[in-house]
């Protein structure tokens, strides 16, 4: 596989587009709009800028790399060469499931078609199209350039050969992936999800505050984030989403999101891509504060 195409310039698309390029290959980089791509382009130069400052890859693999990413507004023209197409969409499955049957009417026959979907079922997707043993899973984690993981995610229909291209294709990445089957949250956000929903629970009943649950998480568990600052950076309304969809593919109560991340997200606060969520980002600012919503102490 040589050429890739990388449907959606966002966070996680533009960290796709990064990665790939990263690793020798051509990526076509499809978005709706001119202007979205131009922000993509900027925010993966900054993002490989990192790198160079930090001797990671050099000044000239970095311009490298970059030559390597076309941009395209019609997904026509985009894909029409593509080896694989990565789609990294927003997560709606109607969306979804258009971007799909457009995927395989212009992409060669022969092209591997991917999506980044956090919960989506694959199956579904690939239901749409008439080369479902074609479509596969490739869920990648944000900070993409970063995150060691590819989920892979064999659909119904996904065929033995396609599985093994593309996790071969990952570990050519520098990734390390992992198959797992098409069910509600696939393994990463059937566990995680649940956990953030706790958090956010704990907080709700007044358990403890934002920062008290995040450091409990950060100290005693040595995660990186805390759960509700991960919510922000995940996005709430993501994270709403994903438990609906573990909620609904079980039947079961147990994935029921709490009030409070429903009513977050109702009143706009999304986290860190709107400035606020349990936290209030400034820009420019590193420094973690607490939304004033959430600040007042619980005792
Ligand atoms: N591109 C390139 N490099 C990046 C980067 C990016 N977008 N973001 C961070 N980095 C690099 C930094 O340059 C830095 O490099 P060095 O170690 O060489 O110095 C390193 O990553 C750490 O970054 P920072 O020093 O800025 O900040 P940090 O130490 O606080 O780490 C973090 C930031 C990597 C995001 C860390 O906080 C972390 O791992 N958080 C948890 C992330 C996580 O759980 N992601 C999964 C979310 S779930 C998901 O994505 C899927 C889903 O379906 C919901």
């Amino acid at each position: 596989m040589k050429s890739i195409s990388v449907i959606g310039s966002g966070t996680m698309g533009n960290g796709i587009a990064h990665v790939f390029s990263q690793h020798g290959y051509d990526v076509a980089l499809v978005d709706i709009k001119g202007e979205f791509l131009e922000k993509a382009l900027t925010t993966i130069s900054k993002n490989m800028d990192r790198q160079v400052s930090k001797g990671t890859i050099s000044q000239e693999e970095k311009d490298v790399s970059m030559s390597r990413i076309s941009t395209f507004t019609s997904l026509e023209e985009g894909v029409k060469k593509a080896d694989l197409v990565v789609e990294a969409a927003t997560e709606n499955l109607n969306l979804k499931l258009d971007i799909f049957r457009q995927l395989d009417q212009f992409s060669p026959e022969k092209a591997i078609l991917a999506s980044n979907t956090s919960s989506i079922s694959i199956t579904k997707i690939a239901a749409v199209t008439k080369r479902p043993t074609q479509v596969i899973g490739m869920h990648f984690m944000n900070p993409v350039p970063v995150m060691k993981l590819v989920e892979v995610i064999r659909g119904y229909s996904t065929s033995n050969e396609v599985t093994r291209l593309v996790m071969d294709l990952s570990r050519n990445l520098s990734k390390d992936p992992v198959e797992v089957n098409d069910y509600p949250g696939f393994v990463a956000n059937r566990i995680l999800m649940p956990m953030i929903n706790e958090a956010i629970y704990s907080l709700y009943e007044g358990v403890a505050g934002v920062d008290e649950i995040d450091t409990v998480m950060k100290l005693g568990m040595a995660h990186p984030m805390g759960p509700l600052q991960l919510a922000d950076f995940i996005g709430l309304d993501v994270c709403l989403s994903i438990l609906r969809v573990l909620q609904e593919g079980f039947g079961n109560p147990k994935y029921a999101p709490c009030p409070l991340l429903v009513n977050v997200v109702e009143a706009g606060f999304k986290g860190v891509k709107t400035g606020e969520g349990f936290y209030k980002y400034t820009p420019g600012s590193k420094d973690l504060v607490v939304a004033p919503r959430f600040s007042k102490s619980i005792g």
